[in-house]
Order: structure tokens, then sequence, then C-alpha cells
């Protein structure tokens, strides 16, 4: 008697979860897929790239809040990706408005100043904030944690 209502209860708990998630449709956040490795990130179609395209780290990034990156997510609906359009999609800089001057290239509209931003300034600062922090505890033979590449070739290695 006891083993019956155990499985009724189990069968029902299943079903439940069955439910919600068949009712909850396709795009729920805990159906969504995180990319754990290497992300190949490329310029937008119809640009005549100069540099190799940049394997991002995706995983190694996770100690970082989510939204740093994702910041238009609101935690419940997928991820748009940076160069959706009206986003970080422009292929190349900015014409300048009449009567305005030249976009000097930090109009993140345009794909490399945002990327060139995003992942450049935070590798800058973790550096700063790393060498003052072996300054202040003296601890130059000790190696300090991994800070993030800076120099042109460390991203694109061609
Ligand atoms: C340092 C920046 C950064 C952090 C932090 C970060 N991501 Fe990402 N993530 C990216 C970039 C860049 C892409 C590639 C976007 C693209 O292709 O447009 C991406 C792609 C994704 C995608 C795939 C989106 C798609 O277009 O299919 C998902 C899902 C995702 N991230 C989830 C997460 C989650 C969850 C976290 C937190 C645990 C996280 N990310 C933290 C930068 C980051
Ligand atoms: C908010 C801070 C932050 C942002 C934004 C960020 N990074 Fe990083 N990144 C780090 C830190 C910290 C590390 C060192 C972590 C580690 O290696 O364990 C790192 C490591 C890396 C590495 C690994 C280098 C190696 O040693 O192999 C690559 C490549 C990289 N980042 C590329 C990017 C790219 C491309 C972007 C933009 C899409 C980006 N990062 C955005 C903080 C950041
Ligand atoms: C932290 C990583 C990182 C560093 C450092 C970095 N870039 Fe980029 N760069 C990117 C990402 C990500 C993109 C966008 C994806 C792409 O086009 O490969 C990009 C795009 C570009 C583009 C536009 C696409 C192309 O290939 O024509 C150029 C040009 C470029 N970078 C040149 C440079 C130069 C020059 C330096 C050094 C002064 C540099 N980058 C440093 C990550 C980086």
């Amino acid at each position: 008697m006891r083993k019956t209502a155990w499985l009724i209860m189990i069968v029902a708990a299943v079903g439940l979860i069955g439910g919600v998630k068949a009712f909850s449709g396709a795009a729920a956040p805990e159906d969504m897929c995180v990319p754990m490795g290497k992300i190949v990130l490329k310029a937008p179609d119809g640009v005549q790239s100069k540099r190799s395209a940049v394997e991002f780290p995706h995983a190694r990034h996770f100690d970082i809040a989510c939204i740093t990156c994702h910041h238009t997510w609101g935690l419940t609906e997928p991820i748009a990706g940076c160069m959706t359009s009206g986003c970080h999609d422009l292929a190349e800089i900015a014409k300048p408005k009449p009567g305005q001057p030249r976009d000097d290239g930090t109009d993140i509209t345009y794909f490399r100043a945002a990327y060139h931003k995003l992942c450049i300034n935070c590798h800058k600062e973790a550096k700063i904030k790393s060498l003052a922090l072996q300054k202040a505890l003296k601890t130059s033979s000790k190696p300090m944690p991994k800070t993030g590449p800076t120099s042109c070739s460390e991203c694109h290695p061609k």
C-alpha cells in the first residue's frame, strides 16, 4: 500500500514538472544553452577583416556577472547577440552627421568599438588593479591572478 502511494506521488511530481516545462515554451530560461568553450567572435558579414577572428573563452569569464556583458538581459528571456540589429551591428565607423565632428571610433554602435571598449577596458583595469595590489602587498615574486589580454596579437593572433 505504502509503495503505491509513493509511486503515485512520484508520477504526479514528474507530471507536474513536465507540465510546467511544456507550458513555458521553448525559450524558457531553464532550457537556455550556455556555450562553455571558446566562442569565435568575428566581424559582421560584408566586412573584409584585417585581423583574425577572436577566440573568446566564455566560461573563463563566469566569475564576472553575466549582465556585465549581456547588459540588456532581463534574466528571463533568451540572451540577444551583440550584433543584434540596432545594437552593435554597424559594419564601419559611423558617417559624420551634418555639422558634427567625425566620429573618433568610439561610437559603440560600430561593432569593433563595442568589443574593444568592453573587452580591452576591463583587461586594462584588471591589470592596473593587480599591479597596485602587487605593489601594496609587496608580492612581486608570487604569481598574480591573470587579468586578460590587452595587446592586439593576444586576441588577434594574425
Ligand atoms: C565577459 C563578457 C561575458 C560574460 C561575463 C558572459 N558572457 Fe555570455 N557571451 C559573451 C559574448 C561576447 C557572447 C557571444 C555573443 C554573440 O555572438 O553575439 C556570449 C554568448 C552567450 C550566449 C549565447 C547567446 C547566443 O547568441 O546564442 C549565452 C546563452 C550566454 N552568453 C550566457 C551567459 C551567461 C549565463 C553568463 C553568466 C554566467 C555569461 N554569458 C557571461 C560574453 C559574456
Ligand atoms: C569585466 C571584465 C572582463 C571583460 C568585460 C572581458 N574580460 Fe577577458 N578576461 C578577464 C579576466 C579577469 C581574465 C583572466 C581570467 C583567467 O584567465 O582565468 C580574462 C581572460 C581573457 C582571455 C584569456 C587569455 C588567456 O590567458 O588565455 C581572453 C582571450 C579574453 N579574456 C578575451 C576577452 C574578450 C574577447 C572579451 C570581450 C568579448 C573579454 N575578454 C571581456 C576579464 C574580462
Ligand atoms: C581583448 C581582445 C582584443 C584586443 C586586445 C584587441 N582586439 Fe581587435 N577585436 C576584438 C574583437 C572581439 C573584435 C570583433 C570580432 C572580430 O572582428 O574579430 C575585434 C575587431 C577588430 C577589428 C575589426 C575587424 C577586422 O579584423 O578588420 C580590427 C581591425 C581590430 N580588432 C584590430 C585590433 C588592433 C589593431 C588591436 C591592438 C591595438 C586590437 N584589435 C586589440 C578583440 C580584441
